[in-house]
């Protein structure tokens, strides 16, 4: 028996990354899972693997800096399965541009693609899970939404909103659905690797008491704990899963 046995799981940007790995494993626990992203062949690829694997899944063409973003994955997650019990906000982007430079476009494209969309989505799938008394809303911040990296000043403004969003969600949507967040370290994903090779890896993985850079299976154990009734008493928290930087 699996622990998210007869429940919907939406868990946007799964076309690659954590994302992709809290997908299998959702899937392996029994959900039926809508992946989503820009890139479809990606999205077919994930859906064909938890299909291989004896799961179910969809997935959802949409961009996520576009204001038809939620409605579309909303209404597909609707048609596809009548109902959301999870919905994991997991996809984001990163804009290196520095604080001197950046234009307002770049600002508010981070904005609005990490937070926003967030937002958006979260007011489709809300009043679904609370007419059932139940749901599970998980954000993924980043251990910068709680410090200021140097550079990226768009990414650092919108993961300090991802924070403030997820406190502020769980406070309005309390008791029926939790809205936890996770804010990763260096993860070994695609968009670490955009940020740079060994020598902007090692600076980080020397800040860690593991002294070694995440998985992104280790973001999905985190929210599956954070999808089921196994975090019960957990609401409006984030929790940093970064192999314990500056402890
Ligand atoms: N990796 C790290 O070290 C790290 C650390 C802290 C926080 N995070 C956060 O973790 C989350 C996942 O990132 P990741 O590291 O797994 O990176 P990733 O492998 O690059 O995955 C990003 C996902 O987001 C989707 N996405 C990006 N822009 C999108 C858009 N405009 N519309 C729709 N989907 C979009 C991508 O799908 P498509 O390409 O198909 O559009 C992809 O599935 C992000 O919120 C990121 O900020 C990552």
């Amino acid at each position: 028996m699996g622990k998210l046995d007869g429940k919907v799981a939406i868990i946007t940007g799964s076309t690659s990354g954590m994302g992709r790995e809290t997908a299998y494993l959702f899937a392996k626990e029994g959900a039926k899972v809508v992946i989503t992203g820009r890139n479809a062949e990606r999205a077919q690829a994930v859906v064909d693997k938890i299909k291989a694997d004896g799961g179910e899944a969809i997935y959802v063409i949409a961009d996520a800096s576009e204001s038809t973003y939620a409605q579309t994955v909303f209404d597909k997650t609707m048609e596809a399965y009548g109902t959301v019990d999870v919905l994991m906000n997991n996809a984001g982007m990163l804009s290196l541009a520095q604080f001197a430079t950046i234009t307002e476009k770049e600002f508010m494209d981070d904005i609005y693609i990490n937070v926003t969309s967030a937002l958006m989505l979260s007011q489709k799938v809300a009043p679904v899970m609370k007419a059932k008394g139940g749901g599970h809303i998980i954000n993924v911040a980043s251990i910068v939404g709680w410090a200021a990296h140097w550079g990226f000043v768009a990414y650092v403004t919108s993961k300090h909103a991802m924070v403030g969003l997820t406190k502020a969600m769980a406070n309005e949507l309390a008791p029926d659905i939790h809205v936890n967040g996770i804010c990763p370290g260096a993860i070994k994903t695609a968009m670490l690797a955009s940020v740079g090779g060994e020598d902007v890896f090692q600076p980080m993985i020397d800040r860690t008491c593991l002294h070694r850079l995440g998985e992104g299976s280790e973001i999905a154990s985190v929210a599956l704990f954070l999808a089921t009734t196994d975090s019960s008493f957990v609401d409006g928290q984030l929790i940093r899963v970064d192999g314990g930087v500056d402890v």
